[in-house]
């Protein structure tokens, strides 16, 4: 470790502060400087530290050397990461799209000393430090080089510190685990598909690779593009689509990597698979109303400014087809099983799925981001964080996502973020069941007759609307 990689720590989270020098004396974070004295304090003594440091303004950075020409490299992959490469979420996801970090779990990283960042990545890499939660920035460290470490210090250096915003609730205690290898879905994951028509990129792993975010065309079309990504990565937030907008959910939530990443219901599979018949309404979709029900039921409209899903010939319509027109670029048109479409299916276990199995793979391995009341986090102007997953900022009963299967499959091959493959088939089956049989938005099909939207909109065996009380003793869709 460099001798001057000594972090700031005026200002940071009382909590982390607390559990980093509870990680030093028990050994779980290594260190040969920090071990000796934090083993001398009492839990007592670790907690007044913690509270006066938390309470420190925070100093301006000491100015290190700028990074070499990699600069714009590391703001990409703060901001968006690099999924289809590695599978690596942007720093942001989980510091915050400031770098300020999120509650006790995710300290602040902007305005920190750029030695100390590039010394703690290097720790992971190689594995000095290890006291993440999950293994998170292991996965993060591990699929970063050298030269990129070395520019993502300097790039957060840069930038001004300030307090995190605070999580609704207290969280539980860290869990360890193993660190996974990064997975890319492989083709034993889509079964049904062919191999991929002659003329079509596919990418190393098989599937369409989306035209990269820097081909983006100039103009009138770049600007309806630019403006659809930026409405499909904060809908609940953006000027243009936030009336239609019921809870606290983006497209990008459930769509991950902005509708890029295969196995999360890609959007440039799904543009040249309509219009398509689908059994939810009996009827033709055109790709406009395809959206349009992504806004009714996972975007709860009827709750929005607007009251329902936006005009097909609305700015927002407008922009989001623009933007999914340009990532299908080159795709052919017609073909309705891309591989990587839609999510990847997961097989039923022989042991069901069980909601109570299910809290506790959510105590472990879910809460630390989305909260042990399902809540998610959200930044004092209004941003998602991380994604509220029950109660009034869900999506509502009639969306996809509240299905176990679906939620199911959705989350083994996107969940925890960053280091899927850490569940088990049982342990995703199990953790949908509880995260569904929790309350949320009703069903906007619901006429005042729960007996009779069950019937008809609600009788699979994967759908616990009508039919389970929640924690709260009262049937789930009675409200
Ligand atoms: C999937 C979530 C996640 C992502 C993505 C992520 N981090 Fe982290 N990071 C964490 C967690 C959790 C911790 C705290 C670990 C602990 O409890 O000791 C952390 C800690 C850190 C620390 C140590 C801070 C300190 O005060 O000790 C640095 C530096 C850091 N991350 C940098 C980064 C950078 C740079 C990126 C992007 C390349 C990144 N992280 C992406 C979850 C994440
Ligand atoms: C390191 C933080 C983190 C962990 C741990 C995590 N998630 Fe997530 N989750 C996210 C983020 C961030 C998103 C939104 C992704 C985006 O916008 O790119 C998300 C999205 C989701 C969604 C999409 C639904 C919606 O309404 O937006 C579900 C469902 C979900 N997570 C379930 C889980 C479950 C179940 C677990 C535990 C097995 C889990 N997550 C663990 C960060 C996390
Ligand atoms: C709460 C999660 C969630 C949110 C938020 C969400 N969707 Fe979806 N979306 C789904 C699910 C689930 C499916 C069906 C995927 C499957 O079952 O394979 C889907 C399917 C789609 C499809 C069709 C995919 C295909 O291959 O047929 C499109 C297009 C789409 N969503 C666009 C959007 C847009 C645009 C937004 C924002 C306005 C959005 N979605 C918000 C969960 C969500």
């Amino acid at each position: 470790m460099a001798p001057t990689a000594y972090p700031r720590i005026a200002g940071l989270s009382a909590d982390y502060l607390a559990k980093q020098l509870r990680d030093f004396r028990a050994g779980t974070r290594n260190n040969p400087l920090m071990r000796p004295m934090a083993s001398r304090l009492s839990d007592a003594e670790i907690a007044a530290i913690s509270t006066y440091y938390a309470a420190l303004p925070i100093p301006a950075p000491v100015a290190e050397p700028p990074a070499r020409d990699v600069t714009k490299t590391a703001a990409e992959l703060a901001r968006w990461g690099d999924w289809s490469g590695r599978g690596l979420p942007g720093c942001g996801q989980c510091h915050g799209p400031d770098g300020n970090g999120i509650g006790s779990g995710f300290p602040g990283i902007s305005g920190q000393q750029a030695s100390y960042i590039e010394a703690q990545l290097q720790a992971w890499k190689t594995g000095v430090r290890a006291n993440d939660p999950m293994g998170l920035m292991k996965a993060v460290a591990d699929r970063l080089t050298d030269v990129e470490i070395h520019a993502l210090a300097a790039y957060y250096n840069a930038r001004p510190g300030a307090p995190p915003t605070p999580a609704g609730k207290t969280l539980s205690p860290s869990v360890k685990d193993e660190p996974v290898p990064a997975r890319q879905l492989d083709s034993g994951d889509v079964p049904h598909h062919g191999p991929p028509p002659a003329g079509r990129t596919v990418s190393a792993a098989r599937y369409f690779e989306p035209p990269s975010r820097d081909a983006m065309p100039g103009g009138p079309l770049g600007n309806a593009i630019l403006q659809g990504q930026a409405i499909f990565d904060s809908t609940n937030t953006h000027p243009l689509s936030s009336k239609y907008v019921g809870n606290r959910q983006t497209c990008g939530n459930c769509h991950l990597d902005a509708g890029r990443r295969p196995g999360s219901a890609p959007l440039w599979a799904a543009w040249v698979a309509y219009p398509a018949y689908r059994t939810k309404d009996d009827e033709i979709n055109t790709y406009i109303e395809r959206i349009q029900g992504c806004f009714r039921y996972s975007m709860n409209a009827q709750a929005s400014v607007h009251g329902g899903p936006p005009a097909a010939h609305s700015e927002t319509m407008t922009s989001l087809v623009a933007y999914s027109y340009w990532l299908a670029k080159g795709a052919l048109t017609g073909d309705l099983r891309m591989p990587g479409r839609g999510y990847v299916r997961l097989k039923e276990t022989s042991r069901g799925f069980d909601p109570g199995r299910g809290a506790a793979v959510y105590a472990a391995k879910c809460a630390l981001c989305h909260g042990e009341d399902g809540a998610g986090v959200a930044h004092a102007d209004g941003r998602t964080l991380f994604p509220p997953l029950w109660g009034a900022g869900s999506y509502n009963w009639g969306a996809g996502m509240h299905r176990v299967d679906t939620a199911a499959a959705f989350i083994k091959h996107n969940m925890p973020l960053g280091v899927s493959g850490v569940l088990s088939d049982q342990e995703a089956w199990d953790v949908a069941a509880f995260v569904n049989s929790h309350e949320r938005p009703q069903d906007p099909r619901h006429r005042g007759d729960l007996a009779l939207t069950t019937s008809e909109f609600h009788a699979s065996k994967f759908d616990y609307y009508g039919k389970r009380k929640g924690p709260d003793g009262r049937m789930l869709g009675e409200r």
